[in-house]
């Protein structure tokens, strides 16, 4: 995979996780993904995550595998990886353009969580060959969070609110709230939106790249008004 040229997404999440109300919310964030993730770990084998921005799960993650690889695309954020991470032996920090050196067949399982509603139709399909090219026969790709069509704003809004009182920071979140829609991040969604995925339409671009796949009952992480598509290699 060559180097990801830079969208306004990537430069958006590259200057600074604006999406979070705060440190609380951002490890409560982490550490639901982290549970969710549990069922899925390839015990003994490689997990690689795709996007996983500052990777607070990472920690927990770690005891269920022989070796995370982190693949990040935004330079700053993956600088950031590499100070946490560069010294873990079970831990391996990467950019996109590095992909092509993982062998065929040597990951167990690729994790894509948050990351297609950034992405333009050629990069899946670049992303999903090279998926393709690195999970063996039954190795299994995650593509999480994903945004149905007409699931705006709101949606995710009143998930955060809900979020936030379950993980009692509610206050801090609601004081957050009223700078939201000047925040970049907000400025980056109404100028650019986010891509939308539908389950058949997902489904069958997955199988052109030779996997079988279906929704799991219930999305990763914490956002219930997303879903999670779960693919096997043919
Ligand atoms: C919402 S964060 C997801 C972080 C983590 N996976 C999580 O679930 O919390 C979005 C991630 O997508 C990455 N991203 C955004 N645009 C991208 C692009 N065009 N190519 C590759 N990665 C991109 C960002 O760098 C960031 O790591």
């Amino acid at each position: 995979m060559a180097d990801t040229r830079p969208t306004p997404w990537l430069e958006e999440w590259d200057r600074g996780q604006h999406a979070y109300f705060g440190d609380r919310h951002k490890a409560a964030h982490f550490a639901a993904l982290a549970r969710s993730l549990e069922p899925h770990l390839p015990a003994g084998g490689v997990l690689l995550d795709y996007g996983p921005g500052d990777a607070l799960h990472v920690p927990a993650v770690v005891p269920g595998c022989r070796q995370v690889v982190l693949c990040e695309a935004a330079p700053r954020i993956r600088a950031g990886l590499g100070d946490r991470f560069g010294e873990h032996p079970d831990v391996r920090v990467i950019g996109p353009a590095d992909l092509p050196d993982l062998a065929p067949g040597s990951v167990d399982v690729v994790l894509v969580q948050s990351v297609l509603q950034y992405l333009t139709a050629p990069e899946l399909d670049v992303l999903l060959a090279e998926a393709a090219r690195l999970l063996p026969p039954g190795g299994v790709l995650l593509l999480g969070d994903l945004v149905a069509p007409g699931a705006g704003p709101g949606a995710d809004l009143a998930e955060l609110v809900r979020f936030a009182a379950r993980g009692r920071f509610l206050r801090s979140a609601l004081a957050r709230l009223a700078a939201l829609p000047a925040s970049t991040y907000a400025r980056t969604r109404r100028r650019h939106g986010l891509a939308t995925h539908t389950v058949d339409a997902l489904t069958a671009t997955v199988a052109a790249h030779g996997f079988d796949a279906h929704p799991l009952g219930r999305n990763l992480g914490n956002n219930a008004a997303r879903w999670t598509l779960h693919a096997r290699r043919r």
